[in-house]
């Protein structure tokens, strides 16, 4: 399978519309996965790529800290997870998630904590603090669906920025 990859860095503004432009581009099955430390900027970007999806800006979109998955429709249904306080892979199920990836976007942080059931085809999203207001970011992934979500993180990231919902 062909691996793709981009990396970027830039202000919140041009994250936002890197993560906004892969969700107008996912469809139900795929699985992104927010990789970094706290703090980083796992759900501001999960926050625009949910926008993308077609969540609508008066839906508010907090993080899933203690609920662990918050459910809601945009185009498709569309799952934010935070593993951050999962005890491990084997209770997935418990909240949800044990089918990841099947008819819903899914965006998860702290996928390490699925363990082995993130699926192969996931985007990978890591980002990095590089100071209080910049970010970098690299996108990666495996297969047809990473081709078309990275093809479309580099359009918004070059995009014309606008003002969208947090
Ligand atoms: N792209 C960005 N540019 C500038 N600031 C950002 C960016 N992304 C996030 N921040 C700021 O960084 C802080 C942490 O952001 P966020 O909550 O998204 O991190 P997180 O990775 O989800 O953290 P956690 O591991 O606790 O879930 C917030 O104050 C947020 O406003
Ligand atoms: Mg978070």
């Amino acid at each position: 399978m062909t691996r793709v990859r981009f990396e970027f860095e830039g202000p919140r503004g041009r994250v936002r519309a890197a993560a906004r432009a892969m969700g107008e581009a996912a469809s139900a099955g795929d699985v992104v996965a927010l990789v970094g430390p706290l703090g980083a900027g796992k759900t501001v970007f999960a926050q625009a790529l949910l926008r993308g999806a077609g969540v609508p800006a008066d839906v508010r979109v907090s993080s899933p800290t203690f609920a662990i998955v918050h459910e809601y429709q945009g185009r498709t249904k569309v799952l934010h997870a935070d593993l951050y306080r999962l005890s491990g892979p084997e209770s997935l199920d418990e909240v949800g998630l044990f089918s990841l990836g099947i008819d819903a976007i899914t965006v998860v942080e702290w996928p390490e904590r699925a363990g082995e059931l993130v699926p192969r085809e996931t985007v990978w999203v890591t980002i990095t603090r590089v100071s209080p207001l910049r970010r970098r970011v690299v996108i990666e992934g495996e297969g047809p669906r990473a081709e078309s979500l990275v093809a479309a993180a580099r359009e918004g990231f070059a995009s014309k920025p606008r003002r969208v919902a947090q």
